[in-house]
């Protein structure tokens, strides 16, 4: 059997995904590992077996026995990862946000183009069950023509803090971090409509909320209370040429009741939610019906996500498939992050042509 022969760049907590799910593979090798912190190379690959470590991402793409990368690092290096990597004759696999800016996604656009490998955005919703079940329906038409969509994505209690917090090494909060997800979905499902326009607000209210007691969440691991560089909430108007809109909020730190992720698209023939369950309603001989579809995950199913996604990758490196979560769209979906930054910081709308 024809093997692909993977390195795994960023060896932090998302890369367990990426690894579990190519050591399930029988078509991959796992042959390289790289983080800029060696103890953390070191233990994945003695986890999996893996004989090569590197620190400098640059010696192992000079590995000649490996075909493809996943990079899992920081969103500031992606670009440049990602790049390099295309320069090597590797497949990518490129964790979202695709990179840290809008002109950073679109070099990876023109190396992508002189290339014959693939590049894949780790758009990794798009391979939920959830989104694969609806995505039939939608298909077949049984939603119309969607007009509107709404997505919010929550935390009470949620800065991770480390680079998460550090818009250096992030680009930005909950909206690059957790927004892009369900922004992403939304315009997946919708048929990737044109943007027309983007009006949005960042807000700098509660900080990071080192100060709540007696209630624990996910901490980075170098956590540092004392220093936040991103907002704690976002929300944006979406406006496209096809007359759609979509609207979202996003946040690491809100007073609310409880951290929420909701995903609703709306139809003139039907309208759906994907989270926090796959629901689909419409009506019938002038009756409202709900129809709840029987399947074993109507929620994101995070690990068959992940193993769906790395699985079309390694399809796509043996030339069997092609990307359906291609580079195009990781801009596409950058732009309309950084308009929403861009349209916070002028108080205007922004506008695309
Ligand atoms: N698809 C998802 O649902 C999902 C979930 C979480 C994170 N992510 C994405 O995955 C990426 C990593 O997130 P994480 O939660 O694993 O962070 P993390 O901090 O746990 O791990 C990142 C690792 O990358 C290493 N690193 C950073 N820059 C590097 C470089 N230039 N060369 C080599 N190693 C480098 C760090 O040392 C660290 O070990 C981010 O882009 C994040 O947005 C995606």
């Amino acid at each position: 059997m024809e093997k692909v022969r993977v390195g795994i760049i960023g060896a932090g907590s998302i890369s367990d995904m990426h690894f579990q799910s190519y050591v399930r593979h029988e078509a991959v090798e796992l042959v390289a590992v790289c983080d800029l912190n060696e103890a953390r190379a070191m233990a994945k690959a003695e986890q999996h077996k893996i004989e090569k470590i590197y620190t400098d991402y640059h010696e192992l793409l000079k590995n000649e026995d490996v075909d493809a990368v996943s990079i899992c690092t920081w969103n500031n290096s992606h670009a440049e990862i990602a790049i390099a990597a295309l320069e090597h004759n590797k497949h990518v696999l490129v964790e979202k946000p695709l990179s840290k800016t809008a002109e950073e996604a679109e070099k990876i656009r023109e190396v992508s183009q002189k290339s014959d490998k693939t590049l894949q955005v780790g758009f990794v919703r798009r391979f939920a069950t959830n989104t694969e079940v609806l995505k039939k329906f939608i298909d077949a038409g049984d939603l119309g023509e969607i007009y509107y969509a709404k997505a919010s994505s929550l935390r009470v209690l949620g800065n991770p803090g480390g680079w998460f917090s550090d818009v250096e090494r992030s680009g930005g909060g909950p909206l690059i971090d957790i927004g892009v997800h369900v922004i992403d979905i939304c315009w997946y499902l919708m048929g990737k409509p044109k943007v027309k326009s983007v009006s949005g607000t960042v807000y700098h209210k509660l900080g990071n909320r080192s100060n709540i007691e007696h209630k624990s969440f996910y901490q980075a691991a170098d956590y540092d209370p004392k220093q936040n560089s991103v907002e704690d909430l976002a929300n944006a108007l979406i406006k496209f040429e096809n007359g759609a809109t979509l609207m979202l909020d996003a946040s690491f730190a809100l007073h609310a009741k409880e951290d929420k992720t909701e995903v609703h698209l709306f139809g003139d023939k039907g309208g759906a939610m994907i989270e926090p369950e796959l629901n689909i309603f419409t009506e019938k001989h002038n009756i409202l019906l709900d129809l709840t579809p029987k399947i074993d995950a109507r929620t994101f199913d995070f690990e068959k996500g992940f193993q769906n996604e790395i699985d079309h990758f390694v399809a796509c490196c043996l030339e069997k498939e092609t990307t359906i979560s291609p580079v195009e769209d990781g801009i596409e979906i950058m732009k309309i992050l950084e308009a929403i930054y861009e349209s916070s910081r002028s108080g205007r709308e922004v506008r695309f042509n």
